[in-house]
């Protein structure tokens, strides 16, 4: 079969999109993915072959969560941006996306409560907005986290909007305030996490409060063309599940449009967990309706879902996690609808700079070619 008379038509998912300022070429976007390979929290030279690889004329990356401080952690050699070192790091990494042609957003972090004593300053306890640990142990052995105190809280809100600013002093083009899978940011906005009885606890407004002042805080920082967040209301990642999901999203983009921020990217319902998927009733769309800018889903995500959902007008943009990580080429390999490479759960998260990492092979690397 000619492979090229199957992209005469070019599919919905491989059309241009203008986000904002960024004048993009299709509809796949890399998701953020943890790879636990910038050891001692500095990313390392092979994370430029790694991006480079996935990165495409006009394509968009979400580089992984990058810790915002010295408290952020929760797992082994995860990328920071709070030092000048971190920083300098980023720059080759951003620079070789850049010459690829592509936009690159950084996904700032913190862990919250999802951390133990080992990956803290002086062995303290992990900060959240509760002092109740979670009691199953998805990756991790938690430790009991420590209340943030209410006049502690800017402070944490001020780590954010430092680490948006070096990241745009690394060359980002924007962040991605990671608002999603049960870190710190949905300890405040999830009722099954906040049992805090200050501003911060109670009404759905006050556990969005945290949150939305991390946005503006950014927004004031960076600018909100700059600026895109990642929400999972429907998930339940270590026990951070919410009594209303729908009610929450939707005050959460209705706020979020004040700012005016970017793009807002929703984690589908379908996804309660890393490891749990489940078929769910909700859906995404009266958040996309209520939501301004630039919508990404993601989640489940394979080539025809994804070329449906841009059809149906769904979402703006696809985000796609574990078929990116497993196909540096994606983009080419759905406008050729070429076969994929299977990802390899057990390399996900190794220290290894090239296994699981760099060595998935490009479409014209197989034995198979398709032409
Ligand atoms: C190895 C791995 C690492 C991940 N790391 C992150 C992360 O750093 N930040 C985040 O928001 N989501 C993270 N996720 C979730 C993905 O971004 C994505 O939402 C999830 O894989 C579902 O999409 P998929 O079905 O296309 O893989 C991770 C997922 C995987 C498999």
């Amino acid at each position: 079969m000619d492979a090229a008379a199957t992209i005469v038509d070019p599919i919905a998912l491989l059309t241009p999109y203008k986000m904002g300022k960024f004048n993009l070429s299709h509809r796949v976007v890399l998701a953020p993915l943890t790879r636990i390979r910038s050891y001692g929290n500095v990313p390392q030279p092979h994370a430029v072959l790694y991006y480079s690889q996935r990165a495409s004329k006009g394509g968009l990356l979400i580089a992984e969560a990058t810790g915002v401080s010295d408290t952020a952690q929760g797992y082994p050699d995860t990328p920071g941006v709070w030092t000048k070192e971190q920083v300098e790091a980023w720059k080759p990494i951003v620079d070789a996306v850049h010459a690829k042609g592509a936009t690159f957003f950084c996904q700032i972090w913190h862990v919250g409560r999802l951390s133990n004593s080992g990956y803290q300053p002086n062995g303290q306890a992990p900060i959240s907005s509760t002092d109740k640990p979670p009691t199953s142990n998805d990756f991790e052995n938690f430790t009991s986290p420590r209340r943030l105190r209410t006049d502690e809280i800017p402070n944490i809100v001020n780590d954010f909007r430092l680490a948006a600013r070096n990241a745009i002093e690394a060359g980002f083009d924007g962040v991605e305030i990671h608002g999603a899978h049960g870190y710190l940011l949905e300890q405040f906005m999830k009722d099954q996490v906040n049992d805090r009885t200050d501003e911060y606890g109670g009404s759905l407004e006050n556990r969005c409060r945290f949150a939305l002042e991390v946005v503006e805080a950014v927004v004031n920082e960076i600018g909100a063309d700059k600026v895109g967040i990642r929400l999972s209301p429907f998930a339940e990642h270590s026990e951070s599940g919410d009594s209303n999901p729908t009610e929450l999203g939707l005050y959460m983009v209705n706020a979020l449009n004040k700012y005016n921020i970017l793009y807002c990217h929703v984690v589908e319902p379908r996804i309660k967990s890393s490891n749990v998927t489940v078929e769910s009733p909700h859906s995404l769309v009266p958040l996309r309706k209520a939501f301004n800018g630039t919508f990404l889903v993601a989640g489940g995500y394979d080539r025809q879902d994804g070329i449906n959902a841009i059809a149906e007008n769904k979402a703006d943009l696809v985000v796609y996690g574990r078929l990116f990580l497993a196909n540096p080429d994606l983009p080419k390999r759905f406008a050729l609808n070429a076969p994929l490479n299977k990802y390899k759960r057990e390399s996900f998260y190794i220290s290894d700079p090239v296994l699981g990492y760099t060595d998935y092979p490009f479409l014209n690397e197989e034995n198979n070619v398709v032409a």
